[in-house]
């Protein structure tokens, strides 16, 4: 199976307004040479701008369990799926959902038929998040996001605990790791863990060639 990897564009300026539309841009360059998916999740505001100019599939960064309806300030999945998005990070730790929340954001997506990628900070979350019936969990050590320091190689046991979890719970959700990815070497160990892809995002964005970068990711792959 090939890769997934998702680009989280988080609000970086490099990946704001037109650097998004950029940095997707290279995403499908890469993407379509590589013959691997590379999503993208731009910030709210510029999911619009992104899918209408660039074929490239893209993400929300959160969505929330809401209806149409009195939700002033909430991320409807309607709005995100009329936007252009093709699914939706739901509970990354830098935006943090209570259980019940999570659910309700899971749900919402999929009534939109949004894909949906659960990020989790250890393997009992990631154990609790596929209960959810999600496309696929994340996980992401909070410590390492950022860090530089890949995730594959800092702490190899999160990514195959999590796999050995989700294989218990529900075989069907697929498990992605993240924090610290920007290497082709990251990429290949994440795989060789067990999971089917990364969530990344400094590495790329605020690279000084992001595609470069991203062709560096792929290279071993
Ligand atoms: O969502 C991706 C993320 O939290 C990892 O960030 O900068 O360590 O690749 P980074």
């Amino acid at each position: 199976m090939k890769p997934l990897i998702v680009l989280n564009l988080k609000t970086y300026l490099e990946g704001t307004g037109e650097g998004a539309v950029r940095i997707a841009r290279a995403c499908k360059e890469v993407g379509e040479a590589s013959g691997i998916e590379i999503a993208i999740a731009p910030q709210f505001c510029d999911i619009y701008r992104v899918a209408s100019q660039v074929d490239v599939p893209v993400y929300s960064q959160h969505l929330d369990g809401v209806g149409a309806g009195s939700f002033t300030g909430h991320a409807f999945a309607k709005c995100i799926k009329d936007a252009g998005a093709v699914g939706t990070l739901i509970n990354h730790s830098e935006c943090r959902l209570k259980l019940a929340d999570i659910e309700a954001s899971v749900t919402a997506a999929k009534g939109e038929g949004l894909r949906t990628i659960i990020c989790t900070n250890n393997i009992a979350t990631t154990a609790a998040a596929a209960a959810l019936g999600p496309d696929y969990v994340a996980v992401e050590p909070p410590e390492l996001i950022g860090s530089g320091i890949p995730v594959s190689k800092a702490d190899p046991e999160v990514v195959t605990g999590s796999v050995a979890a989700v294989e218990r719970i529900d075989p069907a959700v697929k498990v992605l790791c993240g924090a610290g990815i920007s290497k082709g070497e990251d990429l290949k160990a994440a795989i060789e863990l067990g999971s089917v892809g990364v969530l990344l995002a400094s590495g790329i964005v605020k690279a000084k060639d992001p595609k470069a970068a991203l062709e560096d990711l792929v290279s071993l792959i």
